[in-house]
């Protein structure tokens, strides 16, 4: 990486820019670094540091189902998964527990899970819309662009709640299940201090996204922020990978050889059946988001490492269930739907699993149609609302592979449900093969298809078909647990991933000493008869490039005045591998570095600020010491202030 000189320069920022320059914008004018881009090769993770602890627990907070499982430091094999929840529903495994959350009509937590599920539904409909009940909001924090600690979610009743609230109910009721378990395994009270806390996140967030995560889990108490090591934010493909190279064959599924063994032994492992350099891709197909990983194996140690960043979309299980509304709009009207859902939002959650429960049996050979029953309340509601019966609006809609079966049953023929599936699947097919088109992307061993819908025989003969037996298929038994299980031993060893590529270009602007002909003249900046040009893209990381574990990204600030007690630096992104300006396009301002300097007065007259920053992590870390006095200074980076 090539950076030139820069200096200190102070309070030159003029009116007569025309783009904001960072020290501009930050009205903080005159912090830019010394030292030109360093990187520092500490791969030793300084694990002696790091929390100490007897059990590692793991959250996977998922869009539709979220549990928790841990184990021993000392008998790191044995993997417990929770125990046994209450309820469950007719036809669907409950290996995880709904991610359903419901708050009492003054916002108050009452209960998650089925608890909710259940308690919600017995509500008759006057209370019911007094109570807050919030289902699939995880994905709020993807799509939300500006996402911020107020940001809001949508409760059934259409009543606002506080975004961070919500997340803090739910992991606050895990960290207390699960200490409620340890402390019956372990015969007395078992201390939050002795656990490491793991929080699973889709690997294509974005950092607000797991900042986000991570102060949910400050605000229920999982950890503290005087001590956040003892919470790891570890990535849902990454563990699902960890967890597939242990797998046995009698665990899983092989796609592409259903049946015979294809020269392993039975006790094998797939990842002793891999060699050093073996590569693959691991699909992690959620409710909410499909999240692509590629990670090629270094033996003796079996260390992985990511050879393309994380790629997917949100292109989860739920988006069928998003069609299968629109096809309900398309019949009875989104008037009536929009209205259904607010008044009636019991039968609305009640028709939602009558439909999750046939989307499960959706598959390619299917001849015969799927029933769905209809809740009465919203038979009902359309004759009160329309004036006519559902028989009538199904008979007048030109949807005609949707028929009305006797038994008071909407009777949908398997190229309806197929059509339902189809553009999520189309997404998920798409997106594997822009992966597999790739040139980091050869000789792909084994394709792991992991997560919920995965186990959907229409994704995996997709899948199939698109592969063309380039790479095997393997689907764990267990897929629902898979990330469960490898975040628990990501947790017991988080150095187990020691190379990863960035996701996005991270950097900051600087100024530089403007070159004729290099630099435009509109980023020309005079001050002191020494011109400047500014707005340069001082480049920390690059999209996709590989990082190591403990490598980190070296800059000196200092501050502008003397007396200044803080040094906030705005950090910009960008997807593409370079940027020259900060102003360029697809560049945006996406956080800050702030260096909490106050109390540490010193003798020089120039301090320098040394700055330690750690992209090879799932989270980036920042470090600062000053350097005249050798102290540590506060150094966060903050996502999620805008
Ligand atoms: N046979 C099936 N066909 C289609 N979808 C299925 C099938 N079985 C499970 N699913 C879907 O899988 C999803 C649950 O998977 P999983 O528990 O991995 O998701 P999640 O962890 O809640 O979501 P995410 O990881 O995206 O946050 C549900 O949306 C469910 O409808
Ligand atoms: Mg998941």
């Amino acid at each position: 990486m090539m950076t030139e000189k820069v200096l200190v320069i102070d309070d030159v920022i003029t009116d007569a820019m025309a783009t904001p320059s960072p020290a501009k914008s930050m009205g903080d004018p005159g912090i830019t670094p010394l030292s030109p881009t360093h990187v520092l090769n500490d791969s030793e993770e300084n694990e002696s540091t790091r929390h100490p602890y007897v059990v590692v627990v793991a959250i996977d907070f998922g869009t539709t189902s979220s549990g928790y499982a841990y184990a021993f430091k000392k008998e790191p094999e044995c993997i417990h998964t929770m125990r046994r929840w209450e309820g469950g529903d007719p036809g669907v495994s409950n290996q995880k527990t709904p991610t359903t959350i419901l708050l009492t009509p003054d916002k108050k937590f009452h209960s998650f899970g089925y608890a909710a599920r259940d308690f919600y539904h017995d509500l008759d409909p006057t209370e019911s819309k007094q109570w807050l009940y919030l289902e699939k909001f995880k994905m709020k924090l993807h799509t939300t662009a500006n996402l911020s600690i107020d940001t809001d979610l949508h409760a059934a009743n259409g009543k606002r709640v506080k975004a961070l609230d919500i997340f803090a109910y739910a992991l606050a009721f895990f960290k207390e299940q699960a200490l409620k378990e340890l402390s019956d395994q372990a015969g007395g009270d078992f201390e939050n201090s002795d656990v490491r806390w793991v929080i699973t996140v889709p690997a294509i967030w974005k950092m607000p996204a797991k900042q986000f995560m991570r102060e949910a889990a400050y605000k229920a108490g999982l950890v503290s922020r005087d001590n956040p090591d003892q919470l790891i934010i570890a990535l849902e493909p990454e563990a699902a990978s960890i967890y597939c190279r242990k797998l046995r064959l009698h665990q899983m599924v092989d796609l592409s050889n259903k049946t015979a063994q294809n020269g392993y032994s039975p006790t094998e492992n797939v990842g002793s059946g891999m060699t050093q350099g073996d590569r693959y891709v691991v699909v992690d197909c959620g409710g909410g988001t499909v999240d692509l990983t590629v990670h090629q194996i270094r033996l003796p140690e079996g260390h992985l490492k990511e050879l393309y960043k994380a790629s997917g979309g949100p292109h989860g299980s739920i988006g069928i269930d998003y069609e299968f509304e629109k096809l309900l709009c398309k019949i009875f009207g989104q008037d009536f739907i929009d209205q259904f859902k607010i008044k009636r939002p019991a039968a609305w959650v009640d028709l939602m699993i009558a439909f999750e429960s046939r989307k499960r049996a959706a598959a390619p050979d299917r001849s015969n149609p799927l029933n769905i029953n209809l809740p009465f309340s919203f038979i009902d509601y359309y004759k009160k609302f329309r004036g006519h019966s559902v028989e009538h609006a199904l008979r007048k809609s030109n949807v005609d592979f949707v028929k009305w079966s006797s038994q008071g049953m909407l009777r949908m023929s398997p190229d309806a449900m197929n059509a339902l599936f189809k553009p999520t699947i189309d997404h998920i097919i798409q997106h594997l093969t822009e992966l597999f088109d790739r040139p980091e992307v050869t000789d792909i061993k084994f394709l792991f298809l992991v997560g919920g819908f995965a186990e959907s025989p229409l994704l995996q003969q997709a899948v199939q078909n698109m592969l063309q037996g380039r790479s095997r298929i393997i689907i764990p038994h267990d897929v629902g647990l898979t990330i469960l299980k490898g975040a628990v031993l990501f947790g017991l060893d988080p150095s187990i991933i020691k190379v990863r590529r960035s996701p996005l270009t991270y950097g900051v602007g600087v100024l530089n000493r403007f070159i004729e002909g290099k630099h435009p003249p509109e980023k020309m900046l005079v001050k002191d008869g020494t011109r400047w040009c500014t707005d340069v893209f001082d480049t920390f990381i690059s999209a996709d490039q590989s990082v190591a574990l403990g490598e980190t990204v070296k800059r000196s600030y200092t501050p502008a005045k003397p007396s200044q007690q803080v040094i906030v630096i705005h950090v910009y992104c960008s997807e593409k591998e370079s940027a020259i300006f900060i102003s360029d396009p697809g560049v945006r301002k996406c956080g800050t570095l702030k260096l909490d300097v106050s109390g540490t007065e010193s003798p020089a007259a120039r301090r320098e600020i040394q700055t330690l920053m750690q992209f090879g992590d799932t989270e980036i870390r920042a470090m600062a010491i000053d350097v005249a006095t050798s102290r540590s200074v506060k150094a966060s980076i903050d996502f999620l202030s805008h």
